[in-house]
């Protein structure tokens, strides 16, 4: 009885054993062709089987390591992070061939973080034919409000009040500009999405800056990027990821009663900002076919474009600006120069607008280089393929990640003439003209290119200009400034402080 039994059950586990065995020889292989890089796929390092090259670079100089790759396997190259394979676009012409003139670049990646919560939703990782009306949407939203009674310029100058008097407020001893300079650029967004500022210091306020803060500072977390490479295994583990998503609810709920706000007094024939004007789109398209529903225009959208515009537009600002202060403590000749011909056109009481900017081409230059120089958005935002695409003489199968690589267009040898050294006469021609020049891509390039390009330069341009007429900047007695920057999603100053010499009206 015994012997009987023990035979069919040795078989059963033979046979478990074995099938466990195929299974796994099965998976390993399908792992193994997956790992390995489709043909025609541009080269790079051998990728492990699962992770690919997530854990091969030195989390300590994921920088020098990505540059030998560059260099080894040239300006195309090719990652496999996690599951998803990436390609890595380096140099002013690989970067024009692959964003600037084709169309099939400009999707972003689905990143299960995000679209888990909310899918297709918003401006930055929405893609087709949501992100297109949404987008032009936007884009109108912010020329009407630019060349509107209320304007922006307005705003700016109204807010650079109030910055000037916390500067001044600390009479040259120094202090750090950082809260004050978000709080001041975030207030332009506010006005132009909830149509006020808010007081510096005021709690909702600091409250919504702590939790943007945190939240991008989340977004480059290793958890985050596991999420995203692995959402099935990951939706089922609790962890940091979790709070990332908590915390982008409770930014949503602070927009949200901005919303409720709005809608007890608007009126849709004297829309008052961007809420308005959203509000003023639904009840439009609601009117017209249901076909006009895929264009994503709702209330949960309105918040999470509101939000878009907040992420995309603060902290990017308030790091060139104070990226502006520390180099012109490092170079006060250079500062002295700006002042001098701001004096000149403008004089010291009158505050600046941007027709000045025709007549300031050594301030206007000397912008310019600091956004060159300082590079925040070294590695610009992913992109995706929306087909199979041909680039560099490689096949790019489609929805591969695409990684623009700011950094070695800004600073490329072949385009700049000192391209690791501050230099305004980047942008000057010989009679002291301002020149453009096409590899100047801060804001990146292409359909995707930066919504708030002509709102940054705009800030840029009235904020350095005002801070320049009324302050000189310099570090405190003995102190260096440090340019290095830290590493984050943006390269951001490390925190300094700094001393504001009013200058005479
Ligand atoms: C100095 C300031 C800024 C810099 C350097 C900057 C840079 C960038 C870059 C590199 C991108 C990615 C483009 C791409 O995917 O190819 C981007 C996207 C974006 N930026 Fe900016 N930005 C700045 C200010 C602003 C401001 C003030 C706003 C707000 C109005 C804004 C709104 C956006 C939005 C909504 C996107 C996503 C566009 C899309 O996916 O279609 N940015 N920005
Ligand atoms: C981007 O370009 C810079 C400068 O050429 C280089 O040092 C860096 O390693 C590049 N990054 C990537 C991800 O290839």
């Amino acid at each position: 009885m015994d012997q009987l039994s023990a035979v069919p059950s040795a078989w059963l586990w033979l046979d478990g054993r074995s099938l466990l065995l195929f299974t796994l020889v099965l998976l390993l292989t399908a792992e193994y062709l997956r790992a390995r890089r489709p043909s025609s796929f541009p080269p790079g390092p051998w990728a492990f089987p699962l992770v690919g090259n997530m854990f091969s670079l030195d989390p300590n100089n994921v920088h020098g390591d990505m540059t030998k790759l560059a260099e080894k396997y040239g300006n195309v190259y090719s990652l496999k992070m996690g599951p998803l394979w990436t390609v890595v676009l380096n140099g002013f012409s690989a970067l024009q061939e692959g964003l600037a003139k084709g169309d099939h670049m400009n999707d972003r990646p689905e990143y299960p973080i995000h679209s888990d919560v909310l899918p297709n939703q918003g401006i930055i990782f929405s893609n087709g034919y949501v992100w297109k009306q949404q987008r032009r949407f936007a884009l109108f939203t912010l020329k009407y409000f630019g060349l509107g009674k209320k304007s922006l310029e307005f705003s700016i100058l109204d807010e650079f009040m109030y910055i000037s008097k916390e500067i001044a407020n600390h009479k040259g001893k120094p202090f750090n500009p950082l809260l004050i300079m978000n709080n001041a650029v975030s207030n332009i967004i506010c006005s132009l999405v909830f149509g006020h500022r808010f007081e510096y210091g005021n709690e909702k306020f600091l409250k919504m800056m702590k939790l943007l803060d945190k939240g991008s500072q989340m977004e480059g977390s290793i958890w985050v990027q596991l999420y995203n490479s692995f959402p099935r295994l990951m939706r089922r583990l609790p962890g940091p990821h979790r709070e990332l998503q908590s915390i982008y609810g409770k930014i949503s709920e602070l927009i949200k009663t901005e919303v409720d706000k709005h809608k007890e007094d608007w009126n849709p024939s004297e829309p008052r900002d961007f809420i308005d004007c959203y509000l003023n789109e639904i009840q439009k398209r609601q009117d017209k076919r249901d076909d006009e529903a895929d264009a994503g225009f709702n209330e949960d959208n309105l918040v999470m474009c509101s939000f878009d515009l907040f992420g995309a537009g603060s902290h990017t600002t308030s790091v060139t600006l104070r990226w502006a202060l520390l180099y012109m403590s490092k170079y006060p000749e250079i500062q002295a120069k700006v002042q001098a011909e701001i004096d000149g056109v403008i004089g010291r009481s009158r505050q600046p607008s941007m027709k000045d900017c025709a007549n300031l081409p050594y301030t206007f230059a000397v912008i310019h280089e600091v956004q060159r120089l300082s590079n925040i958005v070294p590695l610009s935002v992913p992109h995706a393929t929306n087909r199979d695409i041909q680039l560099g003489g490689y096949t790019i199968p489609k929805g591969v990640t695409i990684i623009p690589n700011l950094t070695s267009v800004l600073l490329d040898k072949n385009e700049w003439e000192t391209p690791d050294t501050f230099n305004p006469g980047h942008f000057l021609n010989e009679e002291g003209k301002f020149v453009k020049r096409a590899a100047f891509i801060p804001f990146s390039a292409g359909k995707r290119l930066c919504l708030g390009e002509n709102l940054a330069k705009m800030e840029l341009f009235l904020f350095f200009t005002s801070f320049m007429q009324r302050f000189s900047f310099s570090m405190p007695p003995g102190v260096e400034p440090v340019l290095k920057p830290c590493f984050g999603f943006t390269l951001s100053p490390y925190p300094f402080e700094i001393c504001a010499t009013p200058r005479k009206e």
